[in-house]
């Protein structure tokens, strides 16, 4: 199976600097980005799987798409403050590349501001008209971040890579872990872990603080898989640490 992050023809990755490897921002983007790319794959489908005016499963669904759609705004925003801003000053070849990974910020930010509205009314309702535009703005959504999450990884990370301290980096990554409380993180945690193979989901669990790893292995395991099940009957659930 060849890996998602790889380059498609004629797609060209930013000028290296000749410099050494300063941080492992690479292997963390992969990690985020397969949850996302897991979560928007599987969105469009999560909302058809809601009856006409089940309100009850409506409420339930519409709001962990509501908590996929608040990291994914969160890993973006912290990229635009804190990863972008500072590739483009020291690294100036990579401008065009900025340009283009900003460009799609934009565009997924578009959507996830239309998106908005439309889940929180089908949340109440469940009606077939609001749900199927929805599904359809789901998998709109998801075919631009099939080209974002693998071209950031591809053409601009191991740029970031060379110019980003490990410090700097982990700064991008934790602007979205403090901006959410413990519950939420312990609550979603499992889905980020388990669409990561084993060795990444322990690299992922050291960068999380020791009180959300604590509770997760208390509660939010179990909370995962109840989650799970509850989304996708009858499916195996996932292993996770
Ligand atoms: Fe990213």
């Amino acid at each position: 199976m060849t890996d998602f992050f790889t380059m498609q023809p004629g797609e060209t990755a930013a000028p290296l600097p000749d410099r050494p490897v300063l941080c492992t921002g690479s292997a963390t983007m992969r990690r985020i980005h397969r949850f996302f790319l897991w979560a928007y794959d599987e969105a469009p489908g999560l909302v058809r799987s809601v009856q006409p005016h089940d309100t009850t499963r409506a409420e339930y669904v519409g709001e962990v798409l509501g908590n996929f759609d608040k990291l994914l705004h969160l890993h973006h925003e912290g990229e635009d403050v804190l990863m972008y801003p500072q590739l483009a000053e020291r690294a100036p070849a990579c401008a065009l590349h900025v340009e283009q990974m900003l460009e799609h910020h934009r565009q997924v930010t578009q959507r996830l501001e239309a998106i908005e509205p439309v889940r929180l009314r089908w949340m109440t309702t469940a009606d077939a008209e609001a749900g199927d535009d929805l599904a359809q703005r789901y998998t709109d959504l998801c075919t631009v971040l099939q080209v974002h999450l693998r071209r950031e990884v591809t053409e601009v990370m191991p740029v970031v890579d060379r110019v980003l301290t490990e410090r700097e980096f982990k700064g991008a990554g934790q602007h979205g872990i403090n901006q959410l409380d413990k519950n939420f993180l312990v609550g979603n945690l499992g889905m980020v872990l388990a669409t990561n193979p084993p060795a990444d989901q322990k690299d992922l669990l050291r960068e999380i603080p020791p009180p959300v790893r604590l509770a997760y292995r208390l509660i939010g395991r179990r909370m995962y898989r109840r989650q799970y099940s509850t989304l996708f009957p009858g499916r195996a659930i996932p292993e996770t640490l």
